[in-house]
């Protein structure tokens, strides 16, 4: 099984802040980067959290949401954070109407929905996922499904809500065609996922469920070429489209107990790289 050293991820993050700031005008960015590398590489033996050596498998969706289910609304997630106000703004245009929210998980978003008005269902691949969302929005109608294949009539839905789970697909374009198939013309779709940036530079859909292991959901790199095409194909016009970035205050959640190690070399390798992609959508 795959061990990893969360030592690696810091000192990766520490030379990333370098990178960043060499060109800038603050000399002493880079220079604080560069002493805590020197630092972090020199004490990695011996101080306990850089020593630490932990099982960290790769799991397909099904699997890593059963695990992960106990913990998702539990442990302070640093992308929710980031994502949800975007997403909320753009949900929070549409007038309430038919609302589906695929990929509902715990249903953060259904919840939402149906504070607002709307009349919602849910669809998840995840039974343990669901069941926590069956507690949250009792209201909506909540089914096992996937992606690619929504159990929901073609054009019945006025507005879609697909939150953090493309990722988890090889292709983007068989799940949009099915979203686009679902919504009505003049509908709207709002998708959200982690930046595909943060997927490049090591980052993914960590987890540490309810037995305090953890484990790493399968992802995919969607580039934003990649999802104008998907849209381009399906006839979804773009809206409006937002990435917005890591801040200060992510970092003691981005990097938990490791923070204090290095917090201006984090601060230097993330503060404002983009976190999140939302996209806001019309059904042509
Ligand atoms: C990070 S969670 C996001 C949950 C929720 N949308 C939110 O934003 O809080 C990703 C969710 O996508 C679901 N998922 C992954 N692949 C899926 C697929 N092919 N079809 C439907 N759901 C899927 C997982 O079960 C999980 O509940």
């Amino acid at each position: 099984m795959a061990r990893v050293r969360f030592a690696d991820w810091l000192i990766g993050a520490a030379g990333m802040g370098a990178l960043r700031s060499w060109l800038g005008a603050d000399r002493a960015a880079v220079d604080g980067c560069v002493a805590d590398l020197e630092r972090l590489l020199q004490t990695r033996h011996e101080e306990p959290l850089l020593r630490l050596e932990v099982p960290l498998p790769e799991v397909d969706a099904t699997t890593g949401y059963a695990s992960w289910a106990g913990t998702y609304d539990v442990l302070p997630n640093p992308l929710i954070r980031v994502e949800e106000p975007a997403v909320r703004r753009f949900l929070g245009d549409v007038a309430p109407g038919r609302a589906l929210d695929a990929a509902c998980g715990t249903g953060r978003h259904a919840a939402f929905l149906a504070a607002r008005g709307h009349r919602v269902m849910g669809v998840d691949t995840s039974p343990a996922m669901l069941a926590h969302a069956r507690i949250r929005v009792p209201e909506a109608a909540l089914a096992v499904g996937c992606l690619v294949a929504l159990p929901i009539p073609s054009a019945s839905i006025d507005l879609a809500v697909c939150a953090l789970a493309l990722m988890h697909l090889p292709e983007l374009r068989p799940a949009v065609a099915e979203l686009a198939r679902i919504v009505r013309p003049g509908g709207r779709i709002v998708l959200s996922d982690l930046h595909p940036t943060t997927l490049l530079l090591g980052g993914g859909a960590l987890f540490q469920g309810a037995d305090g292991t953890f484990g790493r959901v399968a992802g995919w790199v969607h580039r934003l070429e990649d999802y104008v095409a998907a849209f381009t194909a399906t006839g979804l016009e773009i809206r409006a489209c937002v990435e917005p970035a890591w801040g200060e205050e992510e970092l003691p959640l981005l990097a938990g107990p490791l923070y204090p190690l290095a917090p201006e070399a984090l601060r230097a390798a993330f503060v404002g790289l983009p976190a999140a992609l939302v996209w806001s959508l019309e059904r042509q």
